[in-house]
């Protein structure tokens, strides 16, 4: 069944000039991009989206590095997309990811645990909340 999921493309991966490696990945992967925004975003837009872990010791140093440059945010359409998007990008810690899957789009760009260069939704619910977060009257996105 077709479904919608949400990636971020976090500002070490626009930094590291990651973005055109992704993106064909993506499309190679056989996904479409639906809508696709760059945005640099403010610390109270990542503490919100982020808000399930704001109890977390790490949430002040999520919020610093999301806000450290743009990001890229994209909704990506295909059959099994979170799942087959989540397995794409590896595990959350791209220092494991090195090791354990060496093909992930983590092992690639990302640094540690914390800089892991790209976001996926981790479910059906958190899909449709996130997609919905960033496209709004706010965010409107384009479409590509
Ligand atoms: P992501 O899966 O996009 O969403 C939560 C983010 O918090 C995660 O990627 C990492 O960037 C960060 N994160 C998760 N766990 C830790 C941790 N233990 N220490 C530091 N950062 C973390």
């Amino acid at each position: 069944e077709n479904e919608s999921t949400l990636a971020i493309v976090k500002p070490d991966g626009i930094s590291g000039n990651y973005t055109s490696s992704i993106r064909k990945i993506i499309l190679e992967s056989g996904f479409s991009v639906q809508k696709e925004l760059t945005v640099h975003l403010d610390e109270d837009s990542v503490r919100s989206f982020y808000d399930e872990h704001s109890t977390k010791s790490f949430f002040p140093s999520l919020v610093k590095y999301m806000t450290s440059g743009p990001v890229l945010i994209m909704v990506l359409q295909k059959v099994n997309a979170i799942a087959d998007w989540r397995a794409l990008i590896g595990p959350t810690d791209a220092l494991k990811a090195k090791v354990t899957h060496p093909h992930s789009i983590r092992a690639m760009c990302g640094q540690d645990l914390g800089r892991n260069c790209v976001h996926g939704s981790d479910s059906h619910d958190s899909a449709e909340r996130e997609i919905s977060f960033f496209f709004t009257k706010t965010y409107p996105g384009i479409e590509p």
